[in-house]
Parts: structure tokens; C-alpha cells; sequence
């Protein structure tokens, strides 16, 4: 029987069992521990940061950006429309009101809808911008972060699918007052759930930590002047994110070479200095897309249509947009192929033969 090619799996060897089974021999077992320690320094140092704050997931660390802002209903929460909802999750579940800006042809927010839609909230006193590195290609950080600026908005940067990319040679997370990670079982970088809030601040990290562990005051009794949560990373999956984090380099590699094989065949979305997370064919059609995923399922290899665009999600009927049509178009024509590092090159042979009879 043909093995299933998944999109973007977990690549684990020898070296990730290794270090789990060391952190298990150490007794670390719980929510804390050396190894959470050490993968707060490197993906700190990774990101450009002062500091790093590890995490059950991405979106726990959205959550906790948003509990540091104390976002409610009187805030507006501006992101790209091109992304996946966890960007947007913790802000609804806030009550924030929620705008959505278009793409331009990278696929990343469009910077000159996002100074329209900041123009127009002049008068709004608690802003912020979201921006997302989509498919692991930054956002423009040096324009959102001056708009934001002058807009008096806070910047987040969801850099959750682009551990290991690049922006105009700044590290991916080293934008915005807070930025995020997620270690994903689907992303480049893996704890099989995990994420890292990163700031150069360091009260917000100490309030982030305390937050992530029920808030509970630094005395030998259970003490609590807020409410918090349980969002803190276990050392036993710090230690294989360490052990994946070792192996970025060569990770990297693997996702370019995977995204220099889908070029040779398909017109590819642009992922300049990006960590090649997914490689996405825009395709000529929709008719074209559809058929291309098509033939690649019915030879067990697995392909997705892009995000589907937040403005036309049901949850979100009613919030404003700012354009939407790049979104649009991406969604109806763009389709993500299998990216994982894992893939060997029977697998890209039957991929290429199934992508061939497609066109
Ligand atoms: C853009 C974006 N933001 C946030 C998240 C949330 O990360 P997590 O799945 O670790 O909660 C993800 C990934 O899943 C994502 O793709």
C-alpha cells in the first residue's frame, strides 16, 4: 500500500527521542524545568529578543499579549484578512472589535489598506495591529511598525508559521512590542503544542509567566491578586523543541529545496527570505486548483485550498473589511502542497507525476 504524504508532518529522529527521554530521567516532568529555561534562551536568541516566554501553543501567547494590553470591548483589533482565525481568537473571545485588511501580491497584509483603516480610527483610543508572517514570509515590520507608531496602535506580530525566517536580514518574532512563535505539530519547529511569546520588555515577560501560571503571587501560600491561566509549556516537550531547534538549520534547508522542486513545475506565492513553511502554486483557475488537489488526493497525497479569508468567515459577518479581493483570489486559486521536511525524493517523484497529469 502507498504510504499517505502529508502536508506538513512532524519530522522526529533519534536525536528529539533522545532528548525527551533525558528530560523524562530527569525527574522535570512538570510545567517547568531546565529545559523550559534553556528553550526560552535559544528561541529568544533565535528571534533577536530579550526575552522569551514558553508556552502550551501560539495562540495561548495571543492570549497573553491581549491580557497585557487588557483588551476588551473597547478595543479595536486590526488584522490581515489572510490568516489563520487563531490570530484573531483570544480578541474575539475579548469582545474586541474585529477589522479585516486585504492582501497585496505577497499574499502578507497590504500596507497602504492598513494605513487607510488606521486613518480612519484616528479617534480610537485602544488599537492594535496584528501582523502575520503568512506561510512563514515576513510581513513588512519596518512599515506596520511605523504606522502603528504614528497611529498610536500597539503591534503584534503573529509570527507563528515563520520560526526561522527573515525579514531585511532581522530574525522573524523580532518586530513589535510583543511578537509570537508556535511550535505546532505542523510547523517547522515542533513541541507537539507549544509557542513562545517574545518582547524585549521585561515586565512584560514577568507578567506573561506569572499570567501563564495562574497568577500566582511569589509567597509559599496560594496567593492571587488576579485571575490568570495554565498556559506554561511542560519541560518534557521544551526538550524537543531544543532538540528540533538544533536541526533548524538543516530544516531549512529541506523547506527550500522542497519549495525549489514546486518552482521548477508551478508559479509559486512569493516567500522572499521566508522559512518555506508551506509552498503554495497559485494556480491559473479555479477550475485548475480544484482539479490539481484533486488528482494529488486521489493518489493519497494530501494539499490544501490557502486560508480561507477571516472577512468571509460566518463567525465574522458584520466585522469591517478593508478590501478583500487579493484574499479572495488566493483563496479560490491558491493551494498549499506537501512542505514537510521529511519528504524524500520517491515522494516528490509521485507528487510531480500527480501534479504533471493535473496540468
Ligand atoms: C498565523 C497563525 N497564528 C496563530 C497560530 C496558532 O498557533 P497554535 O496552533 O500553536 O496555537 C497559528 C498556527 O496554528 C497560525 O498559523
Amino acid at each position: 500500500m502507498k504510504k499517505r504524504i502529508f502536508l506538513s508532518p512532524p519530522d522526529i529522529g533519534r536525536e528529539e527521542r533522545r532528548a525527551v527521554a533525558a528530560a523524562f530521567d530527569s525527574g522535570y516532568v512538570a510545567p517547568c524545568g531546565p529545559m523550559v529555561d534553556e528553550f526560552e534562551r535559544e528561541t529568544a536568541k533565535l528571534a533577536g529578543r530579550r526575552f522569551a516566554v514558553a508556552v502550551s501553543s501560539g495562540t495561548a501567547a495571543i492570549d497573553l499579549a491581549m491580557a497585557e494590553y487588557g483588551v476588551d470591548s473597547s478595543w479595536t483589533v486590526i488584522s490581515p484578512a489572510l490568516t489563520f482565525i487563531a490570530t484573531v481568537g483570544p480578541a474575539w473571545h475579548r469582545g474586541a472589535k474585529l477589522e479585516f485588511v486585504d492582501s497585496d501580491e505577497t499574499g502578507n497584509m497590504d500596507c497602504s489598506l492598513l494605513e487607510e483603516a488606521l486613518a480612519a480610527r484616528r479617534r480610537t483610543k485602544h488599537l492594535m495591529v496584528v501582523g502575520v508572517d503568512l506561510y512563514g514570509r515576513c510581513c513588512d515590520y519596518g512599515r506596520i511598525a511605523k504606522l502603528c507608531r504614528r497611529a498610536g496602535a500597539v503591534f503584534l506580530c503573529d509570527s507563528a508559521e515563520a520560526v526561522g525566517a527573515r525579514f531585511k536580514g532581522l530574525p522573524s518574532g523580532s518586530s513589535g512590542e510583543i511578537a509570537v512563535y508556535s511550535f505546532n505539530g505542523n510547523k517547522i519547529v515542533t513541541t507537539s503544542g507549544g509557542g513562545v511569546l517574545l518582547t524585549d520588555d521585561h515586565g512584560v515577560a514577568e507578567r506573561a509567566r506569572k499570567r501563564a501560571q495562574q497568577s500566582r503571587e511569589a509567597v509559599a501560600w496560594y496567593e492571587h491578586r488576579e485571575v490568570g491561566y495554565n498556559y506554561r509549556m511542560s519541560n518534557i516537550l521544551a526538550a524537543l523543541g531544543l532538540a528540533q531547534l538544533r536541526r533548524l538549520p538543516e530544516i531549512l534547508e529541506k523547506r527550500a529545496a522542497n519549495r525549489r522542486f514546486y518552482g521548477r513545475i508551478l508559479p509559486l506565492l512569493d516567500n522572499t527570505d521566508g522559512n518555506g513553511w508551506l509552498s503554495v502554486a497559485v494556480m491559473g483557475s479555479r477550475r485548475e486548483r480544484d482539479a490539481l488537489m484533486r488528482t494529488l488526493a486521489a493518489d493519497d497525497i494530501e494539499s490544501r485550498p490557502v486560508w480561507k479569508p477571516l472577512h468571509l468567515q460566518p463567525v465574522f459577518a458584520g466585522c469591517r473589511s478593508w478590501g478583500g479581493e487579493v484574499a479572495e483570489t488566493l483563496f479560490d486559486l491558491g493551494v498549499c502542497l506537501p512542505s514537510g521536511t521529511s519528504l524524500s525524493a520517491a515522494d516528490r517523484s509521485r507528487i510531480e507525476k500527480a501534479i504533471r497529469a493535473s496540468l
